[in-house]
């Protein structure tokens, strides 16, 4: 276990990461000791617990997974990508348990078949063989509808290319799947308190001062962390980053490897990460390496 602590890890903007869902949840006024006090609670809640995890999952694999149990699990998976005539195949058996509360690397050659792992993982795609597993519930096979759901409202996705909305700020950014989780009305409703979470959380990523910043006007760095909070704003149960440190500079890298380190020590958030990155990989609880379409302990 290689935990790290920053007093400042989002940057020279960012201030100490409070415990995440408390702060989303009560916005700007979830900073210093009251914000501490609600997080506690809020991880304790019935209410709280149940807002993190599918509706369906029984009884006891939610208390396994609060636990330390398995949260998210892949059983031989396999995936072939077709190119005309070609056959391409990427992972030929995948097993992978995740666990909760724990921060995974993932690491493997440029085109081991990282990408189309996470995407699998994250409901993006389907596997062509084997199963997916989240919270006790097979969610490989649930229904289109059901796995939007299931990203929209548990799994956080971080990109390998950002994918932030070009003509929309930074702040316009983190709240588009919050207007996508509630729908038009129910959004304009609570418009107010849904704009201070997502200030909150730019707020904790170190991204306070570049709310109204498009894309375009961002640095790599901080594009990273606006993708960050977008795939925080939901309150995830995990967060599935596709090289979270890849395009940026080694300092830039560390300042988000740090970031993430703090989320899931401070949030409790159960992250995997893939990274090429070995200095990166290094900071993980654990590593796994992805050769020959599997996955093995590194
Ligand atoms: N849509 C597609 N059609 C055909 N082949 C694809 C497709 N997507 C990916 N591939 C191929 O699958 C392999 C795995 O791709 P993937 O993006 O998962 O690799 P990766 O490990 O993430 O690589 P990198 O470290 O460069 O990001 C690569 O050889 C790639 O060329
Ligand atoms: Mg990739």
């Amino acid at each position: 276990m290689n935990k790290h602590h920053s007093a400042n890890p989002a940057g020279p903007h960012g201030p100490t990461v409070a415990p995440l869902r408390a702060q989303a949840r009560d916005g700007a006024s979830a900073h210093g000791q009251a914000a501490a006090t609600t997080a506690v609670t809020t991880a304790t809640t019935a209410a709280g617990v149940q807002r993190v995890r599918p509706a369906t999952a029984p009884d006891h694999e939610a208390v396994a997974a609060s636990a330390g149990g398995v949260l998210l699990k892949a059983v031989g998976l396999k995936k072939d990508y077709h190119k005309g005539k070609h056959v391409v195949p990427v992972l030929r058996g995948v097993d992978l348990e995740v666990r909760q509360g724990e921060l995974l690397a993932v690491i493997g050659q440029s085109g081991s078949g990282k990408s189309t792992l996470l995407h699998l993982l994250a409901t993006l795609d389907r596997p062509d063989e084997g199963e997916i597993w989240f919270n006790g519930q097979r969610i490989d096979n649930a229904s289109t509808r059901q796995r939007d759901r299931l990203r929209n409202r548990h799994l956080g996705m971080i990109f390998q290319f950002y994918h932030l909305l070009p003509e929309l700020t930074a702040l316009e950014n983190v709240l588009a799947p919050l207007m996508i989780t509630h729908g038009f009305f129910s959004y304009r409703l609570q418009r107010r308190r849904l704009v201070e979470r997502a200030k909150a959380l730019l707020e904790t990523v170190g991204l306070g001062h570049r709310l109204k910043h498009r894309p375009r006007e961002m640095s790599g760095g901080e594009m990273q962390r606006a993708a960050i909070a977008r795939a925080l704003i939901t309150e995830p149960q995990i967060l599935l980053a596709d090289e979270p440190t890849g395009n940026l500079d080694g300092r830039t890298g560390q300042g988000i490897m740090e970031l993430l380190r703090s989320l899931n020590t401070q949030s409790n958030l159960t992250i995997v990460m893939v990274t090429h990155d070995s200095a990166i990989a290094s900071q993980a609880d654990r590593v796994v390496q992805l050769v020959d379409g599997q996955v093995s302990d590194s």
